[in-house]
């Protein structure tokens, strides 16, 4: 595996390589096994595979810890060594935002933004595109892979790439889970042991939503009250439960029959987030 961290290194490998097709998976480091399930799909499917390694500054809101984000290079670089990838690309701030990131030029997604994860961290996602955007312009790759525990995230990013025109397949890569049900993310690591054993309760109470969706109930406030009450009364500070149409994460109504059941809760101070599709 190669690793650059410029631009212009970066890019003159890949130039060097050009002729085959290109899968990228952007991250923010700290990789487990849903990372490694998007780079084993860009493995299988391209002949060339870059991952980037990123911990973006732009997303992360003025009260959020990003210098207490995990960073983990070592395991990192030999677990994508194991998972078969070509190049690394690991940027400093000022290579992608030069010296002033706040004068930087955004990409925002209005609408699919403004809710959930939105709401509660104004900004994160204008951060995400804008870095998405320009980590796709850098790499230039034929098709990107992200991990649908980010569901809100993915939906945004594939907005933009639909009203920008972007000339990149996206592929969205199912949420891995412990057998206890929990999704994996970088925030479990937070968890005390305690927490981590109360954890894969966000899973179960979608997942019992779900079933009731499945079984007709279409009285969705209800649904989301209950599931909110589950979590509380468990040890959770639910941020949201909400139940939306799939596509465009409007609240959900009773003619749509494609869903998606959203859940962002704290435990402690960790925010875990999760979500459930179903078709009805
Ligand atoms: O999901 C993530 O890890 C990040 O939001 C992403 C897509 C790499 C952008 O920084």
């Amino acid at each position: 595996m190669q690793t650059f961290k410029t631009i212009e290194s970066l890019q003159s490998a890949l130039g060097d390589a050009a002729g085959g097709t290109l899968g990228f998976v952007p991250t923010m480091g700290n990789l487990h096994a849903g990372h490694l399930a998007l780079v084993a799909r860009a493995r299988a499917e391209h002949d060339l595979v870059v991952v980037s390694i990123f911990v973006n500054p732009l997303q992360f809101g003025a009260n959020e810890d990003l210098d207490a984000y995990p960073r983990t290079l070592d395991a990192d670089s030999s677990a994508l060594i194991d998972a078969g990838c070509d190049v690394l690309f690991m940027p400093c701030a000022e290579e992608l935002y030069g010296d002033n990131m706040k004068a930087s030029t955004l990409v925002r997604v209005p609408e699919l933004g403004t809710d959930y994860c939105g709401a509660s961290r104004p900004g994160h996602f204008d951060g995400v595109t804008t870095v998405v955007a320009k980590l796709f312009n850098i790499v230039q790759p034929d098709a990107a892979y992200f991990g649908l525990k980010d569901y809100q995230q993915f939906s945004i990013i594939r907005k933009m790439v639909s009203d920008l025109a972007m000339p990149v397949i996206l592929h969205g890569v199912d949420t891995v889970r412990e057998t206890s049900g929990l999704a994996l993310s970088s925030r479990n690591g937070y968890l005390t042991p305690e927490q981590k054993t109360l954890a894969p309760l966000l899973y179960q109470t979608i997942s019992s939503i779900g079933e009731a969706l499945a079984a007709g109930e279409q009285d969705f406030m209800r649904l989301t009250q209950t599931g909110k009450q589950r979590l509380q009364e468990a040890g959770f500070q639910p941020d949201y439960l909400a139940i939306a149409n799939a596509t465009s994460l409007r609240p959900a109504t009773k003619e749509d029959t494609h869903l998606v059941i959203l859940v962002a809760a704290f435990l402690g101070s960790t925010r875990l987030i999760d979500n459930l599709r179903i078709s009805v």
